[in-house]
């Protein structure tokens, strides 16, 4: 990789709305996100990845708008009998350009390991869907001096062959910072997410360039410009924060 690729990027900012919103509140809410878009300039790439029910609706109004549109997960197979799954050619259907693969969340409760998590990339990137694939750390590993080992075990084995900087976007959400209002120091982001850069540039050959990592737990309006001004954050995963229109809005004026 060569040290012009080392500059800093183009921020992105993602909304992770998980199991909220219903129809009416959410396009209220969307609306506002479009006319403050409208009025002013915005310095970050905006990226929402609504629940599935909304991602119709939010087709037909996106359009125009700059945001980009994103699922919150997608099966690894094509199609099929998988009841009350979602595929990456459907989320394509509904104008996605983002997917969100391999979240804590979805790590933890169900129990999905990286290896399934780079199957799903791979399907993602068939279909042309960009992926936002999560790493991170419980505090019982941070603090047994695992944080590395773990992260690195995520990074090999959720990233397929297939993976480019353009088609991939890293995550690094330690699950201790996730909806706990505990957020890293500075120096502990900065730290992993250069780590993440090494781990990439040397063992991943398929990245000719740097792909962006972006932070993400328990940010807000506060907290936000801060933690992007940090060295290696190349923007933000925003989960709670995120549902409310004003406090998502601040997160991306500190973008600027
Ligand atoms: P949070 O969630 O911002 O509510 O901590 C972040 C995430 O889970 O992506």
């Amino acid at each position: 990789m060569s040290k012009k690729n080392k500059s800093k990027k183009f921020p992105i900012i993602i909304a992770n709305w998980k199991m909220n919103g219903l129809l009416r509140e959410s396009m209220q809410n969307f609306k506002h996100i479009r006319t403050n878009i409208h009025d002013s300039l915005v310095g970050c790439e905006i990226v929402v990845c609504p629940p599935y029910t909304l991602l119709r609706d939010f087709a037909e109004k996106i359009p125009g708008t700059g945001i980009k549109l994103g699922g919150q997960n997608c099966h690894h197979e094509p199609d099929g009998a998988y009841t009350g799954e979602i595929s990456a050619h459907m989320l394509r259907d509904m104008t996605c350009e983002y997917v969100i693969l391999g979240h804590s969340e979805r790590r933890t409760t169900l129990n999905e390991g990286s290896e399934m998590v780079g199957k799903k990339a791979t399907i993602a990137h068939q279909n042309k869907i960009n992926t936002i694939i999560c790493v991170g750390e419980t505090l019982y590993e941070r603090d047994n001096e695992l944080a590395k080992i773990v992260v690195r075990e995520q990074i090999i084995h959720s990233i397929p062959k297939c993976s480019t900087a353009e088609n991939t976007i890293v995550a690094y959400e330690p699950v201790w910072a996730i909806g706990t209002g505990a957020v890293p120091t500075s120096e502990q982001i900065e730290e992993m997410h250069k780590y993440i850069q090494t781990i990439i540039a040397q063992e991943l050959t398929q990245f000719k360039n740097e792909p962006r990592i972006v932070y993400g737990g328990s940010i807000n309006s506060n907290n936000s410009e801060s933690i992007l001004s940090i060295d290696g954050v190349d923007g933000l995963l925003v989960g709670k924060a995120s549902l409310d229109p004003e406090e998502f809005w601040g997160i991306i004026e500190s973008a600027k």
